[in-house]
């Protein structure tokens, strides 16, 4: 073995996840015990691209045995791209051989997954690279419906909010609107949703069609409100996931005042600069004052709350095996995928390195996203607790009789407003 074939450097990239600083303890641990040296690398590949080789520490046992539990990530991270430029792959590489560094682990989302793969293509075998699958949204193809990690810890303090959020409509007679983060995937909201028992859900994988209006989804969020009333409540929490502002037409959102529509190195739309939950919350109570009335409903986001929160008990463990697997599998000299990146992940208890071109959509050749199935029985149950109008309430005399009622309008008027058509 030579000098680059034994130092390992971890890094971090994309948004943080509760669970990240464990992957690092582990791997780290693991990899000393196997005799290798191991460095970390601030930044994600923000420096390594700049060609700089001072934004490192090295890690010892003692650095990271007790940092399985707290959250944040002692690399920080970032969403430097290191496949913007032609050139930054093989300037990461550079700047890797110049550390001495012969193994990567990469701990990140599907953008980071994506450019470890370049990095590992770029350097024809000289790093070999496994990537850890990280992120709240839970929106990387996993083996056997495992979640990503860091969406466990995401979903229980979230559902706490959105409990405590709830007792709080409770109590106050109210409405709350809360968007949850998670990019394209509603699993994160659906997860909360559906745990905290929230009255409506909406997420952007039950709209089967490429784009859509405020009004829609403002549509839905009425006729939930009044077929509550119907059922005698004033109350009810409704969760929108984020992805539904990158649903909306661009162009409509772009018209609404302090809207700026920008995008991250990866080129993605930064749903987070839209304030989404502000913009349907005036959406709904909109369609309340043209039937002259105030509609109580206060507006909250979930997300950067709760992306550092210290890691359930359920991620350190998961996070554990990811991380002593990332060694091993990196150690195995037999496992020739490596060559051009593997991300490690657990099939019904087992490690297994899955190739990272293999995890690339054939038609856009970025990583594959993993979105909520509206067809699984997971789904078809969080729907069944949802308040939701449905077409069945249309052809129900009574509840059609109270929805229009509840609405002030004839029930004429009110079967060509929520006629549920188009989704
Ligand atoms: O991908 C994780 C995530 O938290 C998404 O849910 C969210 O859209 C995004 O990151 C926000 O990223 P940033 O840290 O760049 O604002």
């Amino acid at each position: 073995m030579n000098m680059t074939t034994k130092k390992l450097g971890i890094l971090v990239g994309g948004g943080p996840a509760p669970g990240i600083n464990s992957v690092i303890s582990a791997a780290t641990i693991e990899a000393i015990n196997s005799g290798l040296e191991v460095v970390g690398i601030y930044d994600g590949f923000e420096h390594l691209i700049a060609g700089r080789t001072d934004q490192i520490r090295p890690l010892s046992i003692s650095d990271v045995s007790r940092i399985h539990f707290q959250g944040g990530s002692i690399l920080r991270t970032s969403r430097a791209n290191p496949t913007k430029r032609t050139e930054d792959p093989g300037q990461v590489v550079q700047t890797l051989s110049e550390l001495g560094i012969g193994y990567l682990i990469t701990i990140g989302g599907d953008d980071t997954a994506f450019g470890a793969s370049e990095v590992a293509d770029a350097s024809s075998g000289s790093v070999r690279v496994v990537h850890v699958p990280k992120t709240i949204d839970n929106d990387l193809p996993l083996l056997s419906g495992m979640p990503t990690f860091g969406f466990e810890t995401a979903r229980q303090v979230g559902t706490q909010v959105v409990l405590n959020l709830m007792e709080d409509s409770r109590t106050t007679n109210r409405w709350y609107l809360v968007a949850v983060m998670g990019r394209t995937a509603g699993h994160l909201a659906l997860g909360i949703g559906k745990a905290a028992g929230a009255t409506i859900t909406i997420i952007p994988e039950e709209f089967s069609k490429p784009t859509l209006s405020l009004n829609e989804v403002s549509r839905v969020i009425e006729g939930a409100i009044l077929k509550r009333r119907v059922m005698g409540q004033k109350h009810g929490m409704v969760i929108v996931a984020e992805g539904i502002g990158a649903k909306i037409d661009p162009e409509e959102l772009s018209r609404v005042p302090g809207v700026v529509v920008a995008h991250d190195p990866y080129g993605h739309i930064r749903l987070e600069e839209i304030p989404l939950a502000s913009i349907i919350r005036r959406e709904v109570q909109k369609r309340f004052a043209e039937r002259g009335e105030v509609l109580p409903i206060v507006e909250s986001t979930l997300g950067y709350g709760l992306r550092s929160a210290a890691p359930v008990p359920f991620d350190i463990d998961y996070t554990r095996t990811l991380g002593y697997g990332a060694v091993r599998c990196l150690m195995d000299e037999r496992n020739e995928e490596l060559l051009h990146g593997a991300m490690i992940c657990i099939e019904d208890g087992s490690l297994r390195a899955l190739p990272l071109p293999e995890l690339r959509d054939p038609t856009t050749g970025r990583t594959l996203v993993r979105v909520v199935d509206i067809d699984s029985d997971y789904y078809i149950t969080a729907r069944q607790y949802m308040i939701r109008l449905e077409r069945r309430d249309l052809d129900d005399p009574e509840m059609l009789a109270g929805l229009a009622a509840a609405a002030s309008m004839s029930e004429e008027e009110f079967v060509r407003t929520h006629s549920l058509d188009g989704s």
